[in-house]
This record gives structure tokens, sequence and C-alpha cells, in this order.
């Protein structure tokens, strides 16, 4: 029996058990069988969840780059490791082999290091969905370098933060990007981050859109002419299993994101196992995902564990609206795409354009179909399964988060039965427990809770970069000797899991996990305001959009409201991102409060829902009246 590759629901289960009964014997197993080590670990696993401290593979010795690209030219190096599909289908796809990315890869490797970049050293990536972005990620893998990449839609003060919370020395963009019909100054952003950030040696510039930029002698530098001039191979630094890889902030409750560290083996074993059997990935298949590189979706199901069974990746640069709302199916039939990858929010915003957009391409090809980042609802889950995999493809509902490094909960294609809006199964060697407010198990079946994971994976962060503590207070201190993951969970009369959402105050927006803090932080800085408030609302197209209380320091006629409004969205905007706009701001003269001083979210989430018949006792809030005045302005 092949550990690797699962193939029926009975096969689960028997693999199930070993992986939990005996983890390290079974991860040591798959870990030698599957991978390239350069020496192999002393000791599978240590762990420690009080710290908390986690070692998988310790003494190990690899290069991540070696199993992702170096292993396959011997066996299939003129394969197709990445389709690069542009944002404009009248320009051409690019097709690069394993042989060409390992060239690429070598080439920006050695010109990281001849700009003073070594192992340890931390790379600030703001790059498009351009090859580069891959590339540049894997080069710093290639010389031990910690890339640390940012979403190309945050703003100048959100990369600032990063940047200097990371302490980068180099950051890598590009003139711009095309996103759709319109362009995007990426360049431009990056001057006004650094104005900030003492530490940035150099910027590295691939040319994209052509435009005209402004290039700051001695910091910046345009890539192209350095790749040309650089050596074609970089021998790869040899790194311990738990030295760092990257770096990937996620929003947390106070306005500084987390920056959340994983490691090289025990990411590369995860990674590489979790997509072979999710995606059930086979030797001609033609796997995509359309995330960005700049999220964790990116990082381990674009680049590293496809590659790492050397599949054919492919990395789209644009958005699914254009030039119309066929787009993704155009690709899918030009490139005889075999797994589909997307977000909920995504489904929903191309079933709502009507099936037209559909049927005229050929999606035969599609054999899996994969969702991920927020609960899929019943709709959207069986739009996708009737019109894009015909009942004939199954549909893996992935839940995971950036912290896990990896897909958790999931079917196995062909394996698990699927059931719509269940993530179903926890994969191999996953351990999840459902958590009373007490704080304790929930044990038995039909039981919802919170959800806590009570043994180590080997691709779970390690640490928040710079504040171990923050880690251990966030992840291991809500429930004692287990991973909580902030969400809510049900388990069903079968034992499977239905993600309910967070249940902490993280709000998902079109697949964008966003903390509320930050975005009233960012509002509280216009002069007009005192207090700010956040919530999620349900939205069919984003899965929740953002409603903002806001208290104004003078309340009256005196301030055209929306205007106001604007001024809010636009701070937001420079602040965080576009993605962190409100969609509805209610101006209020109060907030409740316990006596505590604490705001009741759970009483403004169900008011922005119209959800008001139970709002509970207010009558021992600090305000009771303000909840009257809330419901009656309610937008
Ligand atoms: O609330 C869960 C939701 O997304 C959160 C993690 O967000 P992020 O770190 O940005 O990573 C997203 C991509 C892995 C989770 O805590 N989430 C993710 N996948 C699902 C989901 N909620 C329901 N169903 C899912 N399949």
């Amino acid at each position: 029996m092949s550990n690797y590759h699962i193939k029926h629901l009975e096969e689960y289960y028997q693999v199930y058990r070993k992986s939990v009964r005996n983890p390290e014997v079974f991860w040591e197993e798959i870990a030698e069988e599957h991978f390239m080590w350069r020496k192999k670990w002393d000791n599978v696993l240590s762990w420690d969840f009080t710290k908390p401290e986690v070692k998988w593979f310790e003494g190990a010795k690899l290069n991540i780059t070696e199993n992702c690209i170096d292993r396959h030219i011997y066996t299939r190096g003129d394969k197709t490791a990445i389709i690069f599909e542009p944002n404009n289908p009248n320009e051409d796809a690019q097709h690069i082999t394993y042989r060409q990315l390992h060239d690429k890869v070598c080439r920006f490797a050695n010109v990281l290091k001849e700009k003073g970049i070594g192992k340890g050293d931390r790379v600030c990536i703001y790059l498009p969905m351009i090859p580069e972005l891959a590339i540049s990620v894997l080069a710093c893998a290639r010389i031990g370098a910690i890339h640390s990449v940012v979403f190309a839609g945050f703003s100048s003060s959100a990369l600032a933060t990063r940047v200097k919370d990371c302490d980068a020395k180099m950051v890598i963009t590009s003139d711009g990007s095309y996103r759709g019909s319109k362009t995007i100054d990426l360049k431009g952003i990056v001057d006004d981050a650094l104005n900030d950030c003492e530490g940035v040696e150099s910027v590295l510039v691939a040319k994209r859109i052509h435009s005209e930029i402004n290039m700051k002698e001695g910091r910046d530098h345009w890539l192209e002419p350095l790749l040309e001039e650089a050596y074609h191979d970089c021998v790869p630094e040899i790194m311990d299993a738990e030295d760092p890889l990257f770096i990937l902030y996620t929003s947390g409750s106070t306005g500084q994101p987390k920056g959340m560290v994983h490691s090289s083996g025990g990411y590369m074993v995860y990674t590489g196992y979790t997509f072979k059997n999710v995606f059930q990935y086979r030797e001609n298949d033609i796997y995509w995902c359309t995330a960005d590189i700049g999220w964790i979706t990116g990082h381990s199901y674009i680049v590293y564990g496809p590659l790492a069974n050397g599949a054919t990746t492919v990395m789209f640069e644009g958005v699914p609206s254009y030039p119309d709302y066929g787009r993704f199916w155009q690709i899918v039939e030009k490139h005889k795409v075999t797994q589909f990858y997307t977000a909920p929010t995504a489904i929903r915003a191309l079933a709502k354009e009507g099936v037209e957009h559909v049927e005229n391409h050929d999606l035969s090809s599609l054999k899996v179909l994969g969702t991920v980042g927020e609960p899929i609802n019943e709709e959207a889950w069986h739009w996708y399964d009737d019109n894009i995999g015909k009942r004939k493809a199954p549909i893996v509902d992935t839940w995971w988060q950036t912290e896990t490094g990896g897909i958790m909960i999931t079917p196995i294609p062909f394996a698990t039965p699927t059931k719509p809006t269940y993530a179903t199964l926890p994969f191999i060697g996953i351990q999840p427990a459902l958590m009373d407010e007490q704080g304790q198990e929930i044990k038995g079946n039909q039981v919802d809770g919170r959800l806590c994971i009570k043994f180590p994976w080997p691709s779970m962060a390690r640490t928040i970069w710079g504040n171990h503590q923050r880690y251990k207070d966030t992840y291991f201190s809500a429930f004692e000797n287990k991973y909580f993951t902030g969400d809510g969970a049900l388990r069903d009369e079968v034992g499977y899991y239905r993600i309910t959402g967070r249940v902490d105050d993280v709000v998902i927006v079109s697949g964008h996990n966003l903390g509320t803090a930050p975005i009233e932080d960012a509002i509280n800085e216009h002069p007009a305001v005192s207090e700010s408030a956040i919530v999620g609302f349900p939205h069919d197209i984003k899965g929740n959009a953002l409603y903002g209380y806001v208290i104004l320091k003078e309340t009256g006629e005196s301030r055209n409201h929306d205007n106001l409004r604007k001024e809010i969205n636009q701070l937001i905007t420079e602040q965080i991102g576009p993605i962190a706009k409100l969609d509805k701001i209610q101006f209020t003269s109060g907030l409740p409060k316990t006596r505590s001083g604490k705001i009741m979210r759970r009483i403004l989430r169900k008011i922005a829902s119209n959800d008001t018949a139970n709002l509970g006792d207010t009558s021992t809030l600090l305000n009771p009246d303000c909840v009257q005045e809330i419901m009656d302005g309610v937008l």
C-alpha cells in the first residue's frame, strides 16, 4: 500500500489511523521516500505546546529548491513547470520548463548574492502575478534568504509596516502591474513606503508595463540586465530543516500584522504530500490555482507544493472579469486544466453573471475542483458542481490558514464522499478537537465548538517574527495544550466538519482575512472621528462585507456625512488597501459597551445583519440606550 497517494475511503481511514497512532513513523516514511535530503534527521519530532516549541526533522539538511527544481531535471527537464497566462488574452502565454526554471532561479539567486543578500537576510517581494514572483521566491530559498511576499494590492503604508517589521534588506518589485483594464504604479507605492524604511539597501525592479518610473541612484536596479549577466548556476545553500523559509503576514486582533514564520523541512513535506493527495495530481495533469502568491494559498499550492511534485502549475496575472466573465473558463479550455482551485467569492461573482459565460467553453479536462478561504454556501457549491464540474469533478472544500501552512480539513477526491458546505474529514496526520467555552473537549458527533488542533503537523508556523510571546498568546493560550484556530466548527453525525466562521475579531471579506482593529485604527486617525467599531455582515458575493459604526467628535450638521464616508474609506485605502474599505458607515453617538468598557460586537454584528429579533439581554450594558439609537439608524 502506498501511503503517498490515497485512492479510496478505506485507504484514507487506514492511513489516517496509522498517521495519528504513530506520527513520527508515518511522517518519517513520507519524508524519506518522497523528498531529497542532504542529511537525514536525528529526531523526527519534538514538541511542547506550552512553550510553544515544535521541531520537525531536527538535524536534517536540505534545500527546498533542490526538491522543487533540480531533482526533476533528470526525469522531466523539458516538462513545463510554470505556465504563465498574462492579463491580456492577446499576449502569448509562457511555458517555463523545469530546466529553464533552474536557469532562471539560479541567475536570480546570483543577483541577490551580488547585491549582498545572504542566508537569513529578509527580502520583501512586492510583485504582481508574473513569473518573476515565483522565480524570486525560489531564488531566495536557493540562497537561504527569508522571503516575505506582500500582496501587491496592499497600500504603501501596509507595505512599510511589513518591511520594517521583518527588517528587510531588499525589496523586489516591478515598474507596474496590469489588473484587468487598469495599470497600477507599483514602483510608486514602493517609493512611498521606503521613505520610511531605512534598512532597505536595494530595490530590484522587473519590467512589466514599460512605464516611466523614478529610479533612485544607488538603491534601485533594473532586474533584466543583472539577470542576463548573472551566472546560470548557483550551488544551493544547505539549510537546517528548522531554518525559516519565509515570513508571511496575516491580520491579527491588534494593528500590527503577525509575521508567521514557516520552516523549510516540515513545510516542504506537508505541502508536497497534501498537494499530491488533495488534488490527486498525476504526472501529465495541468493544475491551476487562481490565488495570488501574496497569500499562503499561492505559496503552498502554486509554488512549493506543485513544484515539489514536479507538476505543471498555472500562474494567472489577471482577474476573472477581464476581458469578460468567461476568462477563467477560457483559460481552463486553452491549457486543458485538470485541477482548478479557487475561492468561493470568485465562484459567487461568476455565478451571478450567468452560465452563458461558461457554456461556450470546453471544460471536459477538469477532474478535480477546489475551494478555499472562507465557507462556501450551498448555492455556490451547487453552481460550481453543476456548471463547472458537470457533477463529475469532485469539489474539495479545503479548510486551512496562513498559520497552518497547508490544507488541514478536506475531502480526498474520489475517496471521501463530498457534502456541500462541509470541509469533511481531517487530512492525514491532523487531529482536530472541538472545545466548549469552559475549555473542555466536546467528544462525539453532532456537536459544535471552537476548532483546535491537538497534535503538531509538519507545516505549522513556528513563531511570529520577532514576537514569540504573541504567538503563544494568540494560538496556545485559549485552550490548554492545543493550537486554537480562531474558527468555530461543527461535526455532523458521521464526523464531517463544517467550518462555521471566525469566532474572533477577524472578518473574511472576499476570502481576505481582515482584522477589525487595524481598520478601526485607520478610521480613528480621521480628525473628526473619536471612536469606531467594525463588524462583518453577510454579502451575496463577498461572503462578508464590512460595516462601520463611527462616533464623531462633534455631532450635528456641521459635516457632510457622505464626504466623511469618502474620507474614511480613503484613509483605509491608504493605510491598508482597497480590500478593507467599508460598504456601510453609520454615524452614532455611542457604541454598546460592557461595564468593563469592551465593545459588544455581537450586538453590532446582529444589527448590521438585520438580525435584531434576538439581541439578548442588553440591560447589563454600560449604555443600553445607544442600542435603540443604532437600530433606528441602521443602513
Ligand atoms: O476562517 C477560516 C477561513 O479563512 C481563515 C484563514 O485565512 P487565511 O490565513 O487568510 O488563509 C486562507 C487560505 C488558506 C480560516 O481561519 N477559511 C479558510 N478556508 C476555509 C475557511 N473557512 C471555511 N471553509 C474553508 N474551506
